[in-house]
């Protein structure tokens, strides 16, 4: 929200252990009646059929594929510099899990379809996770689905370069840097305010804030702010 990307309105519980969250398929008429909107994740929509035993289809494919099929879906193409926001946020913050069920559609009917605001991003990376019950536990180093980096498409996260170049070739965005510059400042504003926020560990915030380091890295603020000054 603070990087200017759209979310559901959400509020921390005073505890700091629920995290509640406005549905965003549920809109307000004027009138106070509520309408429903159709929603399908990108899964559903490029036809995988995610169950509970062939869950990990949901890691199938890149973010260049969801690309490709929101210009085949033909919305409107601020929904490709939305879908890039949210990769960018979802690689500077080391969200490993932004997988094809995180990303989705909302719809009146076909011809009236925009892409979902951006849900479930966490910073995976200073958690450890197994591939199965009892299995070994092992670090979240990469991202869900592939970017392409050089010639290859490959789950490392992307340099702030390779980053540039997908939005700007594959997602269609002039500027893309002052997308990820507006991501890296909310960032730092975020690791600040949650200097000051009591719900928040400082545990969890001094691991967030290393996990956080080589993202905020991207926009290279520092270099900028000196070419300003
Ligand atoms: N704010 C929301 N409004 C409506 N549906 C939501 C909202 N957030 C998530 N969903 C739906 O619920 C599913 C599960 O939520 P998600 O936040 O992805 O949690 P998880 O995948 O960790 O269980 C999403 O894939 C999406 O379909
Ligand atoms: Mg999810």
């Amino acid at each position: 929200m603070r990087a200017g990307i759209a979310t559901p309105e959400f509020a921390l519980s005073n505890d700091g252990q629920l995290l509640v969250l406005d549905r965003f398929d549920f809109v307000e008429r004027e009138d106070g009646s509520i309408e429903r909107l159709g929603f399908e994740d990108i899964a559903a929509l490029a036809g995988l059929r995610v169950r509970d035993t062939l869950s990990d289809r949901k890691y199938q494919g890149s973010y260049q594929a969801i690309a490709e099929l929101l210009k085949q879906l033909q919305l409107p193409c601020e929904n490709l510099q939305r879908f890039f926001e949210q990769v960018a946020f979802s690689v500077m913050v080391r969200n490993g899990d932004a997988h094809l069920k995180n990303f989705g559609l909302l719809y009146r009917s076909a011809a009236d379809a925009w892409l979902a605001p951006m849900y479930d991003v966490v910073t995976t990376s200073i958690y450890r996770y197994t591939r199965y019950e009892g299995g070994p536990e092992l670090e979240d180093k990469t991202m869900a689905l592939k970017l392409l980096r050089g010639r290859r498409q490959t789950r490392a996260y992307p340099t702030s370069d390779e980053l540039m170049a997908f939005g700007r070739s594959i997602c269609s965005v002039a500027k893309p840097e002052t997308a990820m510059q507006n991501i890296a400042q909310a960032m730092t504003e975020t690791l600040q305010q949650a200097k000051r926020d009591e719900r928040i560990p400082s545990a969890l915030r001094s691991a967030m804030s290393t996990a956080w380091e080589a993202g905020m890295a991207y926009a290279n603020l520092d270099r900028m702010r000196c070419g300003v000054g």
